[in-house]
């Protein structure tokens, strides 16, 4: 392929790059919440039993299936089985449908990092949020003109991605995921110290790790710390595939898993120590009980931060800033991932150009991405948002595994990790991509499609859910179908056609 495939400078560079993949806006406003709410400390039991069965194995899967294959997604997939190169599609689809509004928010957490300066948001943060800030319509349906505001901040978030993913493997992304990483952790640092110093942040802490060892007997505890690693993790919608393509030949598969997954989560857990002292703090203040103050998703974020921003007793706006700046480079270094994905798969196939592909993508995905800087947007981001998480990787991870199970000898596939290795898997490995994560993806899948379809999601219509969730998974397939049918350069097929011996 007169392609040039990009490769990582250093094994640090590509660390850098998968642990800065891994930690994104899922660890800063979703780890603490879904934690907290699913049994606080007990839910670690559940999160560290998906990370060792799901997250790190599935990790050192796709990390050698990269490395082996040197391609992205569709490649692999149709080296496996020709007609398997849809399933590759299907997990770039899923990134094209993430990285559309995962840019939003990135650009909403630039706007909010200027609004700290000055507490632009008052002391109503709710009210501003909706009201002032997003001018929210009344439906996923109205969508009430382009909002100027988060137009601008949105252009500025495709431009940085835009920008780092023109300069390639080396240079764009591994030079990027250099600043961001460090920044972030020195933001994530002061937050926490300033966090623990704080008054009443014990009371926080309390309620974040307090054991509630009655929730292990939920099941939606269990399916809450799945989807919670496939998500924070990147894995099953291509991120670790493409990242591992670009790697040299010596390389250590299962070190690089276990840095990543551990990485990862020892972040989200420091993450949730930070969000829960403040969240103790102000608590303490309004003299109320933690669970008062505290949220999920975009709430923790954008309402109820501001709020105990505005509660700090000094540096409110320099403390408000990094934490906005914490958010804008988990958010980055995040949102070059999920693009390299959808960039590498297609310029791999068609043998174009990957400038080429990045403007045209670029494009794309900016025309599409204007739907969440609508009256609309927030209301279309969370029911995509959910689908997402909660069908179509649960179903690209299924799907994964099974092929895995029938089509590939696993025990060469250990030998082959083992081998370039200084750790080596033991059998535990096989068996928990072949029983246990198959297992409890389909549980999830069918718990969480009950949940829907018996009590419906967030207080949108069935129309609104049926039309925006159930249209994006329909415009998910019947794209990966598109592009699986059409005919990729000689060279491409050719792989395809020569197969894998795996
Ligand atoms: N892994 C990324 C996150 O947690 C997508 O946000």
């Amino acid at each position: 392929m007169s392609n040039q495939r990009g490769q990582w400078g250093s094994r640090m560079g590509f660390i850098m790059a998968a642990i800065g993949s891994a930690i994104g806006l899922g660890n800063i406003w979703r780890f603490p919440y879904v934690a907290a709410s699913n049994g606080g400390g007990a839910f670690l039991i559940p999160y560290l039993f998906a990370l060792f069965t799901a997250g790190i194995p599935i990790l050192i899967l796709e990390f050698s299936l990269g490395h082996r294959l040197k391609t992205s997604a569709p490649g692999i997939f149709g080296r496996i089985k020709s007609k398997f190169e849809v399933i590759g599609w299907f997990q770039t689809m899923i990134s094209f449908g993430i990285i559309v509004y995962y840019v939003a928010i990135i650009g909403w957490s630039m706007n909010y990092l200027v609004f700290s300066l000055t507490s632009e948001w008052g002391t109503q943060t709710k009210e501003f949020f909706f009201n002032n800030f997003l001018n929210v319509s009344k439906g996923a349906f109205h969508f009430e003109g382009l909002n100027t505001i988060t137009l601008i901040t949105l252009v500025l978030a495709w431009l940085i991605n835009y920008v780092i993913l023109r300069g390639g493997v080396k240079s764009g992304i591994e030079k990027a995921n250099k600043i961001f990483m460090p920044l972030l952790i020195v933001c994530l640092i002061i937050i926490t110290v300033r966090g623990v110093t704080l008054e009443g942040a014990s009371k926080g802490l309390d309620y974040f790790f307090k054991p509630d060892f009655t929730k292990l007997t939920d099941l939606k505890v269990w399916i809450a710390a799945y989807g919670q690693i496939f998500y924070s993790l990147s894995i099953c919608f291509g991120i670790m595939m493409t990242y591992s393509s670009y790697l040299p030949k010596d390389t250590d598969i299962v070190n690089n898993a276990f840095m990543t997954g551990l990485g990862n989560c020892s972040f989200s857990i420091i993450s949730g120590i930070a969000v829960f002292s403040v969240l103790g703090y102000m608590a303490t203040q309004a003299g109320v009980g933690v669970e008062e103050v505290s949220a999920g998703g975009i709430g923790l974020a954008f309402i109820v931060f501001p709020k105990a921003i505005n509660a700090l007793p000094g540096f409110n706006g320099l403390f408000g800033a990094i934490f906005f700046s914490c958010l804008i480079f988990a958010g980055l270094s995040s949102s070059m991932s999920i693009m390299e994905v959808v960039v590498s798969g297609t310029a791999d196939k068609y043998n174009i150009s990957r400038k080429k592909v990045l403007n045209i993508a670029t494009l794309i995905g900016f025309v599409i991405s204007l739907l969440f800087v609508t009256g609309a947007g927030i209301h279309l981001l969370d029911i995509v948002d959910h689908f997402i998480n909660t069908y179509a990787i649960a179903v690209a991870g299924l799907i994964e595994l099974i092929v895995i199970a029938w089509y590939i000898n696993l025990e060469k596939t250990r030998n082959y990790v083992n081998k370039i290795s200084d750790f080596s898997v033991g059998r535990w490995w096989n068996v928990t991509l072949t029983v246990v994560t198959p297992l409890l993806l389909s549980i999830m899948f069918l718990f969480n499609a009950y949940t829907d379809f018996t009590q419906g999601y967030g207080d949108y219509t069935r129309e609104e859910l049926l039309g925006v969730g159930g249209g994006t998974l329909l415009l998910i397939t019947l794209f990966s179908i598109i592009f699986a049918k059409t005919k990729g350069s000689d060279d491409y097929q050719n792989m395809i056609s020569k197969g894998a011996d795996l």
